[in-house]
């Protein structure tokens, strides 16, 4: 192919070229590092160099560049994801925000047997939706997140019907009553942890399990709470705050032996966000919501679909240097 060598620089800066010729291209504008620097890098994205390294291979003789950030870096385009306690409330948000960002699809998975009338109309939402960047399906299996072989048979089922699995979101959680910590009654405490902690790991393998199969790596992102990060006077959530903390360490652990599968692990510690675990904590003390904004230096409190975004850029290449983050 003498016309490829010969315009080779300027024809691999149009991403869409074969990926071999794009490496090759993105190797060989990497030569002013040493070789041992070179080895270092280590990531090369299928659709060829971004950013200042595409511009430094483009030719004014070439066609004018297009920007790749959102087409390309932040694309889901067919990437699978897996989602729990995605029923409703922050789940069900993320879940959409991954479809639209061009996920072929995302399985919401949750306790109930069939989806709630929120879930339904989401899915009607996402498959009506024109201009979307991925085919976006929403689908739903049921699944106990304390169930360790349920939640791995939803990852073999979605890894045989897919083909492949990216992406994971443990989102299931729970709050429940307040009880003073010196007389917390064990089976109380038991049922918190078994959800927001050992959830969250078989959450984490259903989708891990798949990814390392699969050989594409993937991102797992884990929600926490920024009660897993302090805790507050005149709340007595012994439970709650254990389960969270431990998921923040999880993610980090988690992180450090995944690595070198390429599986990412970042953990998400939201403020007080408007979902009915949220408003049934405080129905009956309005004086603890009118608290949480006070603290909060947007006077105000967030709602679900203000997660969609750092959900996205987790599970998108615009993130692929972050791993074991919270
Ligand atoms: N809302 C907030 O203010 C807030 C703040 C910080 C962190 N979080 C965390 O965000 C996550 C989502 O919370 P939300 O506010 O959307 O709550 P939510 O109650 O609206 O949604 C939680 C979902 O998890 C599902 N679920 C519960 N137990 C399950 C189980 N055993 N197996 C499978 N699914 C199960 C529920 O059915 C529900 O659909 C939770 O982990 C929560 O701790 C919420």
């Amino acid at each position: 192919m003498p016309f490829l060598n010969a315009t080779r620089l300027q024809s691999c800066s149009r991403l869409g070229q074969p990926a071999q010729l794009r490496s090759r291209c993105f190797s060989s504008s990497v030569k002013r590092l040493s070789t041992e620097s070179r080895s270092l890098i280590g990531r090369q994205p299928s659709y060829g160099p971004v950013g200042v390294e595409a511009a430094r291979i483009w030719s004014p003789n070439d066609p004018a560049p297009k920007p790749t950030l959102f087409s390309h870096e932040f694309s889901l385009a067919d990437r699978v994801a897996l989602v729990s306690g995605a029923n409703r409330g922050i789940g069900l948000d993320m879940a959409l925000g991954l479809i639209e960002a061009g996920a072929r699809a995302v399985y919401c998975i949750d306790v109930h047997k069939t989806p709630g009338d929120d879930w339904q109309k989401t899915r009607l939402y996402a498959e009506k939706m024109q201009c979307k960047a991925g085919e976006g399906r929403l689908e739903y299996l049921q699944g106990d997140v304390t169930d360790q072989a349920r939640m791995w048979e939803i990852g073999e089922t979605i890894g045989s019907r897919e083909g492949r699995l990216d992406i994971g979101v443990a989102a299931a959680g729970i709050l429940r009553d307040q009880f003073e910590c010196l007389s917390f009654p064990a089976e109380k405490f038991q049922e918190v942890m078994s959800v927001n902690t050992n959830g969250v790991l078989y959450t984490a393998q259903a989708a891990g399990q798949q990814m390392e199969k699969f050989g594409n790596g993937g991102s797992l992102i884990f929600i926490a709470s920024i009660g897993g990060h302090r805790a507050d006077k005149g709340f007595n959530y012994v439970d709650y705050y254990a389960s969270k903390s431990a998921v923040l360490q999880m993610g980090r652990s988690m992180a450090c032996e995944l690595g070198p599968k390429r599986i990412r692990v970042n953990t998400i510690s939201p403020g007080y966000v408007y979902t009915t675990l949220a408003v049934n904590a405080t129905s009956d003390r309005p004086e603890v919501l009118e608290e949480h904004v006070k603290s909060t230096p947007l006077n105000r409190v967030a709602t679900p679909d203000e997660l969609r975004g750092v959900v996205t850029w987790l599970a998108s290449d615009a993130s692929s240097f972050c791993t074991g983050s919270e």
